[in-house]
């Protein structure tokens, strides 16, 4: 590392601030090549501050300084510091006001935080501590303040000028230029400004509130996007209407705008009155958009509305404080989702991205609490651990205190707060209080980091007829955490006799056991004979249970559970034993086996007579190779690669009649949306996987491949079918290829799709193809949706070809990731993750892994967001 400092943060160290904002008002005035900025904010020293002295300290980065006054006096230079970081100067008294003209340049900012261009429109990004690329303020989340905004542009190029609040004034200015003035009646803190310009359409709807207010809703993109808002607008009703009925929450502005655009470093952001989205999570088409990208919208877009009240209404004292908006936002839109959908399916997938993704990052160098202590640059918290964990965290609160207790919680919690900037205590606090309820050893979720193992013994005595089971709870250590206490943690329960039918253990059938010191046992009574148990129900906890049960039982789990969840948790469980057994042969030098009793099991749970499909189509998806790496002392790439092969191609070989029924009866001609056809979809797709992946398909399968792909209406099947042609040997694959691009080659969102399938085929050449992809015009460093697409998706995605053992993905990382440290760090530092695993594979791959982030944190000028994360995974 060289040139810079990159101090360390701690949350130890908050002070609240000496200087209060009373008001900011903010002139934009739009030019071609840059664009000015007037501020004046009324400052008042804090009286809960203390003695802290004089010193008024304005965040400021890669600003130009024009002029500065103070109370309408121009300072001069000798009245104030600048440096890299921001601006100083000793306040003239206990209220004052500063006006501050800055220049910015919007074109040139590739960092996509503060304003910048995005295909040539004005928007801005400032959570976390992107307003201080606009103007000197004090930008921090505990100074709220009223905004006033107004925009100067041009008519031709931005004919459309918004910001948070209502619009309150607008009018014509001389050459060609008009102007727009915002007001936002509601306190907030800078990270939620927005401003957003340029020539954009819009559709439009209205939502009347619970209380009879009218709400004004409107979507805004690009005029060639018109017509692929409707879904996003539906899901905002939905979402609008879900949180008056669950919470109570009413929203409080007279117009609410969502805006799309192409280049975000994120998903989306929740803005006052004005969230900016990443184009993703808002356009859909049937024939653009898979079933998935759906409900990705529906979920997004309820997530960044929820925010309105979890992270606006009441916000976060500092960033350490993250999780207070993410995790309980998280599972309030998991919760939205579950409602909408199928809720099981819903669950099964926010477990799997909690274990594939936080489950890693807990195990790593990157392991930080729900609520971290330090950090160096604070865009690298917004992670797996503050959103996915901290949404379990929130969801055991919701497991230990019912639903009921729960909505207790919350309205206490904006009694208390609304209006205020407060921490994750305080939220805990709402909670206990209002439920009479103690919660303060629970606390430790928010202050220790891993991910806690729990080991489970069973006792059957049959005379005294006792079932019991004997519970352990310990967590590994991680990063500045040797040793841990024990959590208080709801374990959710059900014992099944031998007919597969729930025994009542309570008023319930599933009974949530609370476990809070590292060894208990529970006691069950009159229990006849030896039961199964169902354990972990809804994964009731973020835990790793170490196996315990047969295959009998698994299996027997996966044909009668009554909780869906843990029907397909057999299902995966099973799975991963059985693709673990034919690994130890592969690594052997044996050849693996593929046990009959697993395949009994499949192929009883394909005739099931599964009424939820989707929930089947669960069932029978192996666990990613990713996934199953995570479980390994030692990763072992290419026979991991095999051995998941293996069983794929042998259940699809000794099944293949069951699939081909499963694809015929699934295969539905007309297009819907609903729930149930997602899954019929969801289900014939994975049988044309496991068809397509037998040793030479048999003809009329590849024939039905094709077919799919030339003549299916909607892009889930389109994709599906491109997928497994792009991953085959077949001759036409290079021709299909060319055709999708033809087809959609002006529709940036899908062309990431062809991105992504192309750089996550598992064929030998895929480097080489994805080295060729970084050239061709669709592709740019520039745009985080194309780099994730191409870049991440080969390199935390496609396991087997990145970890080659030439090493030469490594070396392709590591160049991207230079790369990006001067055009965005922000992502570049997000791509790193996949290195930071590196002590878990074998010494040479260790080795290379390790020279790659060795010459990494060796770059000059290399920024705080990839030193961070490079510095800790050595
Ligand atoms: N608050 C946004 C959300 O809803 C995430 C924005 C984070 N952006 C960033 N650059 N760190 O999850
Ligand atoms: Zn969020």
């Amino acid at each position: 590392m060289k040139n810079v400092e990159h101090p360390t943060i701690y949350r130890k160290d908050y002070r609240v601030p000496p200087f209060i904002v009373e008001s900011i008002s903010l002139i934009f005035q739009l030019q071609d090549d840059h664009t000015d900025v007037f501020a004046t904010t009324r400052f008042r020293k804090n009286p809960d501050a203390g003695e802290e002295g004089d010193q008024l300290f304005l965040n400021g980065e890669d600003l130009e300084l024009l002029w500065i006054r103070c109370n309408s006096d121009e300072l001069a230079a000798n009245m104030y510091q600048v440096n890299e970081k921001g601006l100083s100067l000793t306040a003239p008294g206990d209220s004052f006001t500063l006006e501050i003209a800055t220049r910015i340049r919007p074109d040139a900012n590739t960092l996509l935080e503060g304003l910048y261009r995005s295909n040539g429109n004005y928007c801005t990004q400032c959570e976390a501590e992107g307003f201080r690329k606009i103007t000197y303020y004090i930008d921090r989340p505990d100074i709220l303040a009223p905004f006033t905004t107004r925009i100067e542009g041009n008519k031709s190029n931005c004919p459309v000028m918004l910001s948070n609040g209502n619009k309150v004034d607008e009018g014509e200015l001389e050459d060609g230029r008009h102007y727009a003035v915002w007001h936002d009646p509601f306190p907030k803190p800078s990270y939620l400004f927005a401003l957003v310009a340029g020539d954009l359409r819009y559709i439009e709807d209205f939502f009347t509130t619970k209380s009879g207010r009218n709400i004004c809703l409107r979507i805004y993109v690009e005029e060639r996007n018109i017509t692929k808002c409707d879904h996003a607008m539906l899901s905002l009703k939905k979402a609008m209407r879900w949180d008056e009925e669950v919470y109570g929450l009413e929203y409080d502005l007279d117009i609410f705008m969502i805006v799309a655009v192409d280049d975000f470093n994120m998903g989306a952001m929740e803005n006052k009155g004005l969230n900016v989205f990443n184009s993703k999570y808002v356009l859909a088409l049937p024939e653009t958009a898979t079933d998935n990208d759906y409900l990705g919208i529906e979920g997004v877009v309820a997530h960044e509305y929820f925010h309105n009240w979890t992270g606006n209404r009441v916000t976060c004292r500092d960033w350490f404080q993250l999780s207070l908006k993410e995790g309980l936002t998280v599972f309030r839109d998991q919760e939205f989702s579950a409602d909408m959908n199928s809720r099981p399916v819903q669950r099964i997938d926010d477990v799997r991205i909690l274990r594939t993704g936080q489950f890693r990052e807990d195990s790593g160098p990157m392991a930080h609490p729900v609520r971290p202590d330090s950090y160096v640059e604070i865009n690298n918290f917004y992670t797996s651990t503050v959103y996915n964990k901290g949404a379990e965290v929130i969801r055991m609160m919701h497991t230990l205190l019912g639903a009921e207790g729960f909505r207790k919680g919350m309205d206490l919690y904006f009694a208390r707060h609304d209006g205020q900037a407060v921490t994750c205590d305080d939220f805990v606090a709402s909670m206990a209080d209002a439920n009479d309820y103690d919660l303060d050893q629970f606390t430790r979720w928010y202050s220790q980091s891993g991910t806690p193992v729990i080991e489970v013994s069973e006792h059957f005595d049959s005379e005294k007829e006792e079932y019991s089971l004997n519970l352990k709870q310990s967590c590994p250590p991680t990063p500045g955490q040797p040793e841990k206490k024990p959590f208080h943690l709801p374990v959710a329960i059900g014992l099944l006799d031998q007919d597969g039918k729930d025994i009542r253990i309570t008023d319930d059938d599933t009974l949530v056991l609370e476990l809070k010191e590292a060894e208990e046992t529970f006691v069950f009574y009159g229990i006849e004979q030896k039961p199964v148990v169902s354990f972990l129900r809804n994964f009731s906890a973020p835990v790793r249970v170490k196996p315990f049960q047969s295959q009998e039982e698994l299996a027997f789990l996966m044909a009668h559970d009554s909780d869906l969840y843990n029907r397909c948790e057999a299902a995966f469980q099973l799975a991963e034993q059985v693709i673990f057994a034919a690994l130890e042969a592969l690594q052997a030098g044996g050849q693996p086996v593929l046990d009959d009793q697993y395949l009994t099991a499949v192929s009883a749970n394909i005739s099931g007579g599964q009424n939820d499909k989707a929930l089947l189509g669960q069932a029978l998806q192996l666990p990613s190779e990713t996934y199953l790496a995570g479980q390994m002392t030692v990763i072992d790439p290419d026979n991991l690669h095999a051995a998941r092969n293996f069983v794929k191609r042998e259940l699809a070989g000794r099944l293949i009649d069951k699939f081909t029924a499963l694809y015929l009866e699934n295969d539905e001609a007309e297009y819907q949306l609903t729930p149930e056809a997602m899954g019929k979809r969801s289900l014939k797709n994975i049988a044309l996987d496991y068809l397509m992946a037998i040793d030479a398909p048999p003809q009329e399968i590849i024939d039905r491949c094709l077919a799919q792909y030339e003549t299916a209406k909607n892009m889930t099947d389109v994709v599906s079918a491109l997928q497994i042609i792009a991953n085959s040997e077949l001759d036409v694959r290079e021709e299909i290829l060319g055709d999708f691009y033809e087809l959609w080659r002006n529709d940036p969102l899908v062309m990431d799709k062809w991105l992504i399938i192309q750089a996550t085929s598992k064929r030998q050449d895929t480097l080489d193809e994805v080295k060729r992809l970084m050239s061709h015009p669709v592709f740019s460093m520039k745009n985080p949706n194309k780099v994730r697409s191409l870049v991440g998706a080969f390199c935390a995605m496609n396991h087997v070809r990145f970890h080659d053992h030439k090493g030469l993905g490594y070396a392709f990382l590591a160049d991207r990731i230079i790369e990006l440290n001067t055009i965005n760090p922000q992502i570049g530092a997000r791509m790193v993750s996949p290195f930071t695993t590196w002590k878990k594979y074998d010494g040479e791959r260790q080795h290379m892994m390790r020279d790659q982030l060795e010459r990494i944190v060796n770059t000059e000028n290399l920024s705080g967001d990839i030193f961070e994360i490079v510095k800790k995974s050595l």
